[in-house]
């Protein structure tokens, strides 16, 4: 057990605001870290994986342990699906390209989300019309409190918008460590998200392939995301709100361009970044706090932010939202 005290966090989260943790450990196995969650006792305990997706307001009193569980093995399979187990410290990315390499089919529209794979049950991550709920099999926790290994089935884990029962009732109760995913050995091209179909024109890729809808994300991401390594921020500061069709249709009556996905009879999800730009934040900075220019959902450290800034800054975004469209926007990222 090799922990340090006084730890800075900084390369270790992506919006790099200068917080220091009180202790920090990594753990590369099952034994390390019951060993470390023992020590910490009643102390504060951060389970860290990429940092992309928590914004850090102040030092870490406590200690933080970074995932560092290596492995994948095929499982099992079946007539139509490959089950594959990804230890929690997988780099998601990688282990997207993995799969896209074995032909394990599903994954593609999931390519370039930043983090570890044990973080992406956490809030169900999800981008161009695919959600880890599409691909999820099973996954593997361990108790912190009763010390003691837990599986969770998809119905177990309860999988909503940007949730899960990790984020919500059994917030910081569990330690995931391993995802195993039910991949289909078919191809399941999934192009719903018309921005998908364009940049497979202008790239122009004429044979589908599961790579080729993976290169295709990676460029429409690349081209109006900020890379957190040339410009520190955690993607969607705030999540994209789900309102009544009812006060859908009165926004439109004056805002022709806004549009939404129904959800059901009465509910429509609409963009957050059109509400955000619509008041006026694209772009602006204040200090070195800003409202990204390519996309209004993201918010960016242009070098000595402080994590209370970033909240103010969304604060007032939330504020301006709420006086004109009378929605309250709800942050998406972990704010510690
Ligand atoms: P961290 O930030 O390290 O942790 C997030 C939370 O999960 C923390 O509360 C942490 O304590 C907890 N946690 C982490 N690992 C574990 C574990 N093993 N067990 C228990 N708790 C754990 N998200 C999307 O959904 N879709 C996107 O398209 C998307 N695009 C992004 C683009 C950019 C440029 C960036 C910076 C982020 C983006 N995100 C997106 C957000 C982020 O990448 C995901 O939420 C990702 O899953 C976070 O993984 P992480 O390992 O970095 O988690
Ligand atoms: N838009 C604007 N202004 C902007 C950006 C977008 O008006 O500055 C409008 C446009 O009409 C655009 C629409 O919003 O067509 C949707 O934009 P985009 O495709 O970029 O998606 P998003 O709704 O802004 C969501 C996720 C992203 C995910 C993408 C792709 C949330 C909170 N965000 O963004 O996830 O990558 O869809 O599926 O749901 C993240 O969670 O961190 C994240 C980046």
């Amino acid at each position: 057990m090799q922990l340090k005290q006084n730890f800075s966090l900084q390369p270790y989260h992506t919006f790099r605001t200068a917080v220091f943790a009180k202790e920090f450990a990594t753990f590369s196995s099952l034994e390390q870290l019951a060993e470390l969650l023992d020590y910490a006792k009643q102390q504060p305990t951060l389970i860290l994986g990429g940092g992309s997706n928590i914004l850090f307001t102040k030092n870490f009193d406590g200690l933080v342990l970074k995932n560092e569980l290596k492995g994948i093995t095929l499982i099992k399979e079946d007539a139509d699906y490959y089950y594959v187990k990804a230890a929690a410290g997988e780099v998601w990315h990688q282990f997207v390209l993995y799969c896209i390499e074995k032909q394990y089919n599903g994954i593609e529209n999931l390519s370039l989300i930043p983090g570890l794979v044990g973080a992406c049950p956490m809030q169900n991550i999800g981008a161009y019309g695919v959600e880890i709920k599409d691909i999820f099999y099973a996954l593997s926790a361990y108790h912190i409190k009763e010390k003691k290994m837990v599986n969770f089935t998809l119905q177990d884990c309860a999988f909503g918008y940007r949730e899960s029962v990790f984020k919500g009732k059994y917030k910081n109760q569990f330690v995931i460590t391993d995802v195993t995913f039910r991949l289909s050995k078919q191809p399941t091209f999934n192009i719903s998200y018309g921005a998908i179909e364009q940049a497979l024109q202008s790239m122009q890729i004429t044979t589908l392939s599961a790579k080729a809808i993976s290169d295709a994300v990676i460029h429409i991401r690349s081209s109006k995301l900020p890379n957190p390594h040339e410009l520190p921020n955690a993607g969607s500061f705030f999540k994209n709100p789900v309102i009544s069709i009812t006060q859908f249709e009165e926004i439109k009556k004056e805002h022709t361009s806004l549009t939404g996905y129904q959800e059901n009879n009465e509910l429509i999800k609409i963009s957050a970044a059109w509400l955000i730009e619509k008041c006026g934040w694209k772009g602006c900075r204040k200090n070195d706090v800003g409202c990204h220019t390519k996309q209004a959902l993201v918010l960016v450290n242009y070098g000595n932010a402080t994590g209370t800034e970033i909240v103010d800054f969304s604060e007032g975004i939330i504020n301006d939202v709420k006086n004109k469209f009378n929605i309250t926007l709800q942050r998406e990222v972990n704010i510690i």
